[in-house]
């Protein structure tokens, strides 16, 4: 339990230097840990969502596209790991048509694109979904293309301009993550708690 309390005040240190004071602090106590991973996983996707959206708006007003680009590749996996050790949990953004072959999706969340794809299609709404195994539990949440996003992941010759893509071809040989519109799923955030063990 201890580790759990200085894992809050650290992160409260942390957080309270990078962001805005209103940032929800995850609680780590017995309880919320054993209850109430939806709440949770909902906390740390929004969390995770708004820093990654923070420093790609930073980067694309420094240096446009370019520095965006390079920045999603030398700091989007990183970003999203340091988190992961704030929250105590693994955090993975994963998709059907990987930019990052580390971000493929596994079967199991391939699965879970596909039952979202097939809902889409028929207008139906995505909701965060979870499962649960013996030792862990698996928050799932949708991540659906927004304006900004189609700049780097559009459809090429549209919202995709050659220049971007020559940009991110050079450093993305093999990239799968373009022809996308806005309001298409793009993949999901996969949250992974350790269940506390109960001695
Ligand atoms: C400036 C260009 C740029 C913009 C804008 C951008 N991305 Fe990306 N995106 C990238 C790059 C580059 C990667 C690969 C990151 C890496 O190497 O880890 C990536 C990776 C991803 C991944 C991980 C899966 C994969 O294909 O590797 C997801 C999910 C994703 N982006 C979603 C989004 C969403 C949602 C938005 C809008 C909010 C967005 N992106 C905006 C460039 C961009």
């Amino acid at each position: 339990m201890t580790k759990y309390f200085y894992l809050l005040i650290v992160s409260s240190i942390i957080w309270s230097c990078n962001q805005e004071a209103d940032v929800p602090v995850v609680e780590q106590n017995e309880e919320s840990l054993a209850m109430d991973y939806q709440q949770q996983g909902t906390i740390i996707v929004a969390e995770s969502k708004k820093a990654l959206g923070a420093n790609l708006k930073a980067a694309m007003g420094r240096g446009g596209v370019e520095e965006a680009v390079g920045f999603c590749n030398l700091k989007a996996l990183d970003l999203t790991d340091s988190l992961a050790n704030l929250y105590a949990v693994e955090i993975k953004r994963a998709t059907l048509k990987p930019r990052n072959s580390l971000n493929a999706a596994n079967v199991s969340e391939a699965q879970i694109l596909s039952v979202w794809q097939d809902k889409l299609d028929e207008s139906q709404e995505i909701l965060p979904t979870q499962f649960e195994e013996e030792d862990k539990v698996n928050f799932y949440s949708p991540i659906v293309m927004e304006s900004l996003c189609v700049t780097c992941h559009g459809v090429k010759g549209e919202s995709l301009t050659p220049e971007v893509e020559k940009i991110i071809s050079s450093k993305y040989p093999n990239d799968a993550a373009t022809g996308y519109k806005v309001g298409d799923l793009r993949g999901l955030w996969h949250i992974s708690f350790t269940k506390p063990t109960i001695q």
